[in-house]
């Protein structure tokens, strides 16, 4: 039997029997949890190592029955790592619809991020619960696809957990916890920071086609990863977001590339998030060797302030750790709590749902992203309702299924959207 053969006839025993499958586990307890990977980058196989500690947490069993990626040569690196057969192994651009058919209960997508949208909805039709990576989408139209499907998974009872992490960190639950229980006053500002040095980047191999280049080199293009104030600061919008309870009204901001050599990405981006009624968060993002480094969240409430996961300062009062903090349980890695939090949602029969707040944050570091290319200030309503909007429809090209149809034009290294044309 060939591989294909294989996930094809494994295919055979999915259909229909998973929701029986998790009333089961949890009735019996101590069951075993078939799980696949899409991506098996650095960080997805960081996600299945993750996924199966947080299984003995639970004490639940775990199976490999897929590793997906778009080279053979990182699915045979997937295979040493977790010592299992290279029959499992599935590549190319299409590789993931085989994991779909298998019977995996939970598929973690762990892609680069412009290929999410497009396997979320291939996970979530096969019936999967899922484990995706931070961000979702690097586009209007893919963030707002990534909430259709987060319902879809709803109806079916499905879970969904984003890799986050900051809602399953322990001091960010606490701060949260004592914010709403009035440690600071209602939030009426803050600062986000992810300003730190530069990630790698791939030259292109001699005669290497545009999909192969793009494919290694994602981080280097906003096609691939949204920039990376989508890509990595996601983590601190999405703590502004959580905080205050909801997304930005609008976003007015610049940035620049001063250091770059490959793709098309800014190096840095400065935006003012405005959340209405007069609260403005203030976003700030770099990636350039030799700067200041920061990587937090800071709050301002009517009654004091407070870092997001750090200490608080109420009015008058000296530092103080988080007060009148929740009793969180939690197993000391966010990577590792992610999954646990997945995984009893499963066995309790409450899935998680969090598709929204990281379609959500991921759109709002698009829309600071749209800001900063082209000048403009730019709306919420303008990503998600006004269809008349230019940006309503903004598709990233190539998108996802080029790969499929072998249509990928890279666009040219090393030129930048210039504001005020872009
Ligand atoms: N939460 C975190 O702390 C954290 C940290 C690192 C990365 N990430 C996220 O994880 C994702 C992956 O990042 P990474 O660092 O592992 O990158 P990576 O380049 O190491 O791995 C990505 C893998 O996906 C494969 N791939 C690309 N397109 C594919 C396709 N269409 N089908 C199947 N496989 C495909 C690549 O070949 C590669 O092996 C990104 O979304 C990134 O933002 C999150």
């Amino acid at each position: 039997m060939n591989r294909r053969e294989f996930v094809k006839n494994a295919a055979v025993v999915s259909a229909g029997t998973i929701a029986l499958s998790h009333s089961h586990i949890f009735a019996a307890g101590n069951q075993k949890m078939k799980v696949a990977l899409v991506g098996c980058g650095g960080r997805g196989k960081g996600a299945l190592e993750n996924f199966i500690e947080a299984a003995k947490h639970v004490n639940v069993e775990t199976e490999i029955v897929g590793l997906a990626d778009f080279f053979e040569s990182r699915t045979d690196e997937a295979v040493e790592k977790f010592g299992v057969s290279k029959d499992l192994c599935v590549w190319g651009s299409e590789s993931y619809k085989e994991i779909m058919k298998t019977d995996a209960d939970v598929v973690l997508l762990v892609t680069p991020p412009n290929f999410r949208p497009v396997h979320f909805e291939a996970a979530i039709r096969a019936g999967k619960h899922v484990f995706m990576e931070k961000p979702v989408a690097v586009d209007p139209p893919g963030a707002r696809k990534i909430m259709e499907i987060g319902e879809i998974a709803k109806q079916k009872g499905l879970a969904v957990v984003a890799g986050t992490q900051r809602r399953h960190q322990l001091e960010c639950l606490q701060t949260k916890s004592a914010i709403d229980k009035g440690a600071i006053g209602p939030i009426r500002g803050g600062a986000v920071y992810w300003c730190g040095g530069a990630l790698w980047y791939k030259d292109r191999n001699p005669g290497e086609d545009d999909a192969s280049y793009m494919v290694r080199n994602w981080v280097s293009f906003a096609e691939m990863s949204g920039d990376h104030i989508v890509e990595q600061h996601v983590h601190n919008l999405d703590v502004a977001n959580w905080f205050i309870g909801r997304p930005p009204e609008m976003a007015i901001g610049f940035g620049g590339r001063a250091r770059r050599k490959t793709g098309n990405q800014f190096d840095s981006f400065s935006i003012d998030f405005d959340y209405g009624d007069g609260v403005h968060v203030h976003s700030m993002c770099r990636q350039i060797n030799g700067t200041y480094s920061r990587v937090s969240e800071f709050f301002t409430g009517t009654d004091g302030a407070t870092w997001g996961s750090g200490p608080g300062k109420k009015k008058g009062e000296g530092f103080a750790r988080q007060v009148d903090v929740a009793d969180v349980p939690y197993v000391g890695s966010p990577y590792v709590q992610e999954h646990v939090d997945l995984l009893k949602g499963i066995l309790e029969n409450k899935p998680l749902n969090e598709a929204k707040q990281v379609a959500t944050s991921t759109l709002t570091g698009i829309m600071g992203r749209i800001s900063a290319y082209t000048g403009e200030l730019v709306r919420w309503k303008d990503l998600t309702e006004n269809e008349q909007s230019a940006w309503y429809n903004l598709t990233l090209k190539p998108a996802a299924l080029d790969f499929e149809n072998g249509t990928v034009t890279a666009p040219p290294d090393d030129i930048a959207p210039v504001p005020g044309k872009a």
